[in-house]
């Protein structure tokens, strides 16, 4: 697909029969363009990249090797299933690189967001090339382009977009999805038979927990807010919100406030719910969640999570707010 421009008159994939076919081409058409070489790419686990890993692996198997990078801000269980899934079930080329404690350390005492957020991207194109100089004998570099990042490179997303990769890697591109919606790599990801959980992913920002774990992030604040996360999200599957509400999670300001557990004084970081909807990201409403499932999320983080004493709701909308908190 050299293209960069949809052809108006290109089908919409909304069925299993239209992705199937749009996979029988694009296997097609990788197995031209790479032949017997190799294809590398970064997996982080996303909607997108996973979709290319499934359909790569489908098309030229162990010829493409996918490296898993962990910067240690991944949500609970993100790392663990991209294992299971590309490394176990579809048996891939997968390299998983934990590297965690290179940008834990690195982060330290950092409590500027931009900062942060360059550090953590800055850091993933290291790790990644780093890894990439190992190999041997690759000439093609895979992406998880989507149509809008095509739309969209120009725009406001731009400064977002710190997971990249480095600009100088001397390596033909392939970007089987480039032409997609989201919604239609959803149906190509659902029809090469990924997990729903991996497909109809909400939304997660490059430098993940990192922006969540506000100001100078520390590992017993983070480790507070991954488990409180879990939490939400589990609460949000069990009252069917998970598959209504276009993004939602917890941030953890580094803030404490007294409160008394087991009846001794007790000092701990609020965990902050933040649940909207929105169709570009540009603006967002808050979703309204009932307080019964509110009151079940308090209960469970105060309990269950070591370090946090309180549980708020943000109800502002995008604008004033933004989605994230940095
Ligand atoms: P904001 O906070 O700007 O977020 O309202 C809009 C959308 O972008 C996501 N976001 C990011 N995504 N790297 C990303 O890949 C980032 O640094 C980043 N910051 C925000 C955010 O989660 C929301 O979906």
């Amino acid at each position: 697909m050299k293209s960069n421009v949809r052809p108006d008159a290109m089908e919409r994939i909304t069925t299993k029969e239209l992705a199937d076919k749009f996979i029988e081409e694009q296997v097609a058409e990788v197995r031209a363009q790479v032949g017997d070489k190799k294809v590398l790419l970064a997996l982080s686990g996303g909607v997108d990249s996973s979709v290319v890993a499934a359909l790569l692996i489908k098309a030229i198997g162990k010829q493409l090797v996918c490296v898993h990078v962990n910067h240690g801000l991944m949500r609970k269980g993100e790392s663990e299933q991209v294992i299971e899934v590309f490394g176990k079930e579809l048996d891939a080329n997968l390299i998983y690189i934990d590297a965690t404690d290179r940008f834990l350390d690195l982060l330290k005492d950092v409590a500027e967001p931009e900062k942060k957020r360059k550090i953590i991207g800055g850091e993933f194109i290291k790790v990644f090339d780093e890894e990439a100089a190992k190999l041997e004998g690759i000439d093609f570099l895979a992406q998880g382009t989507i149509y809008p990042d095509i739309l969209e490179s120009d725009g406001v997303k731009a400064h977002h977009n710190v997971g990249g990769l480095p600009e100088d890697m001397e390596m033909e591109l392939v970007e089987p999805v480039k032409l997609l919606y989201k919604d239609e790599v959803r149906v190509v990801g659902s029809a090469l038979g990924l997990p729903d959980e991996m497909v109809y992913r909400q939304p997660f920002p490059g430098p993940g927990l990192g922006v969540r774990c506000l100001g100078a992030i520390t590992r017993d604040r983070l480790h507070a807010l991954r488990e409180a996360d879990v939490i939400l999200r589990e609460e949000f599957d069990n009252c069917g919100l998970a598959g209504k509400v276009w993004q939602y999670f917890i941030a953890v300001p580094d803030m404490k406030s007294v409160g008394v557990k087991n009846d001794k004084r007790y000092e701990g970081w609020p965990a902050i719910i933040r649940a909207v909807n929105t169709t570009d990201a540009m603006t967002a409403t808050i979703e309204e969640i009932p307080y019964e499932v509110l009151h079940k999320i308090t209960n469970r983080i105060t309990t269950e999570v070591e370090g946090i004493n309180r549980v708020l709701l943000d109800l502002t909308p995008k604008p004033v707010g933004t989605i994230e908190w940095e």
